[in-house]
């Protein structure tokens, strides 16, 4: 890849070097590609050195240090770091977890030490450049600076006796040259993957920076594979499900082009399924699908009856179930909605909990993988055998799940549209596990056999209160004279006569 793209780009830098070495292409007291030994960090070390000394040999302004798997996505890091006039400073990298590439703290054994600074400034409550004891993955020196002359990542300092490992050597000589190193967060700079464990395999190292690719296109536009490297072709397929269905509603490109890319960047092919538009549907049109609302249902939190977006939102799911049994016959499939971010080797783990559900021959109607628990304080019962499944309490949300030709078939039987509450409440009233006893005396028989992936394999884009925070069904506007509508719709639809859809009380 790296030829590739220096073969093509050389022409438009002043000066290239490229020092490609083949062999060895292991250590000798490896265990495998990923195992950090000692001869591994002293090679770093030197790669790193001989970089830095090129830059001073050629008289650099500045040195930039990039890890490979660092994504800087903001094009005008290199300026912003060069303003702040530190020796040496690093743009704040985010990453799916607490980690990042700055430490706030170090033991005296030059270890990472957790505290109370770091998160404030990791989730930019504090917002600016800060003196921390160590930065490393990405950042920039200022050669010009008399002090850096002094800065080596090899060989360590004669005074060394930290542990031999690459970034603490290079922190242990910014400290014995009196160099302050600076983090700065005052804009988003870029994404990196959190370090997997030495054990795991380079094929997780590339689907651990496909996840940083994926996460970077929740906060803004996906980024794009430089034009100057071929990529390898994709293969989407549907995971072994039968359909993969996504739910999106028309007016909604942005959320459709993001999870259309997302999927893609994954490999998986899906069948777009229009939403039903709540806000496009007036009351002949709720009459006629023969949608009643339950009697004496309210919201449990807002104490509110159902909003248009609720409506639709069941609508879009019931289509879909309708599909699956009465139109396709279809044995699985995967159902997500489009507002969600994918945990990290979501394909692999969605994959192999398939295949332990098959292996053990589960007979399952419903699966989430994407869901809120509501009784976080009862533990669920894990399923025997089974990595990773547990069987479903109380939940909310539709945002991912699993679906059984059986289990759509039991969930229409109950003709819920006579008797309509929002979907992520009928889905538990299906597998007996509602709170609410008045519910669920509506529904014969509720033997749903419902379960969860559990860790999550999605989850929300946004959480109600973050910034960016759009939620089709709880802001949407209801019906221009909602209260009476819906009391109409308590009492039953025959209160809705008038044919202009004002209701006629
Ligand atoms: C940069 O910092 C140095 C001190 O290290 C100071 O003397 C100099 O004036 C600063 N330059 C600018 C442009 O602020
Ligand atoms: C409801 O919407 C349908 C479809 O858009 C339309 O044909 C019908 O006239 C509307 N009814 C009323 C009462 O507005």
């Amino acid at each position: 890849v790296l030829r590739e793209w220096l073969t093509k780009v050389q022409s438009l830098y002043h000066y290239v070097e490229w020092r490609p070495q083949e062999e060895p292409s292991e250590y000798e007291d490896e265990e495998g590609p990923k195992h950090w030994t000692n001869l591994r960090y002293e090679h770093v070390m030197k790669l790193r050195q001989a970089a830095l000394e090129t830059a001073r040999d050629m008289w650099a302004d500045y040195f930039l240090l990039v890890d490979c798997d660092n994504l800087l996505t903001n094009p005008d890091v290199l300026w912003k770091l060069m303003k702040e006039n530190k020796t040496v400073v690093a743009p704040m990298m985010d990453s799916r977890a607490a980690y990042s590439n700055f430490w706030c703290g170090m033991t005296s054994q030059g270890y990472y030490k957790r505290t109370p600074a770091y998160m404030p400034i990791r989730r930019r409550e504090r917002q600016g450049c800060f003196s921390v004891p160590m930065v490393h993955s990405s950042f920039l020196v200022d050669l010009r600076k008399q002090a850096s002359t002094q800065l080596a990542f090899y060989p360590p300092h004669p005074d060394y006796s930290w542990p031999f490992d690459d970034v603490i050597v290079f922190a242990f000589s910014a400290r014995m040259a009196d160099v302050q190193m600076y983090v700065c967060n005052r804009e988003t700079y870029g994404y990196f993957p959190v370090p997997l464990r030495s054990h795991n395999s380079l094929q997780d190292d590339a689907d651990s920076f496909l996840h940083s690719v994926l996460e970077v296109m929740v906060r803004g536009p996906p980024i794009e594979p430089s034009v100057y490297v071929s990529v390898p072709e994709k293969q989407p397929d549907k995971m072994g499900f039968d359909e993969v269905f996504m739910i999106n509603l028309l007016r909604r490109s942005d959320r459709r082009e993001r999870m259309l890319r997302t999927l893609w960047e994954q490999e998986i092919t899906c069948k777009i399924i229009n939403a039903v538009d709540g806000r496009a549907l007036n009351a002949s049109q709720v009459q006629a699908l023969g949608i009643s609302m339950l009697p004496g249902y309210s919201d449990p939190y807002h104490g509110r009856p159902l909003t248009k977006g609720e409506l639709g939102c069941f609508l879009s799911h019931y289509n879909i179930w309708t599909e699956v049994c009465v139109c396709r016959g279809l044995q699985t499939s995967l159902v997500i909605e489009d507002d969600l971010r994918f945990e990290v080797f979501f394909k692999r783990r969605l994959q192999n909990l398939m295949l332990e559900v098959k292996m053990q021959g589960l007979d399952w109607d419903l699966i989430y993988i994407g869901r809120k628990r509501m009784q976080v304080d009862h533990p669920e019962k894990s399923v025997p055998k089974i990595h990773n499944l547990v069987e479903a309490d109380y939940s909310y949300w539709t945002l991912g799940y699993m679906m059984s030709l059986q289990g759509a078939k039991k969930l229409l039987r109950v003709e819920p549209l006579s008797k309509m509450l929002p979907v992520d409440e009928f889905l538990p009233v299906m597998y007996n596990k509602h709170p609410v006893e008045d519910y669920m005396s509506h529904f014969e028989p509720r033997d749903l056999r419902a379960f969860s992936a559990e860790p999550l394999l999605v989850y929300p884009t946004h959480y109600t209160g973050d910034l960016g925070y759009i939620s089709d069904t709880e802001t949407s506007t209801v019906w221009d004279n909602e209260t009476l509508l819906w009391a109409g719709f308590r009492s039953g639809p025959k209160y809705l006569t008038d044919s202009s859809g004002m209701v006629n009380l």
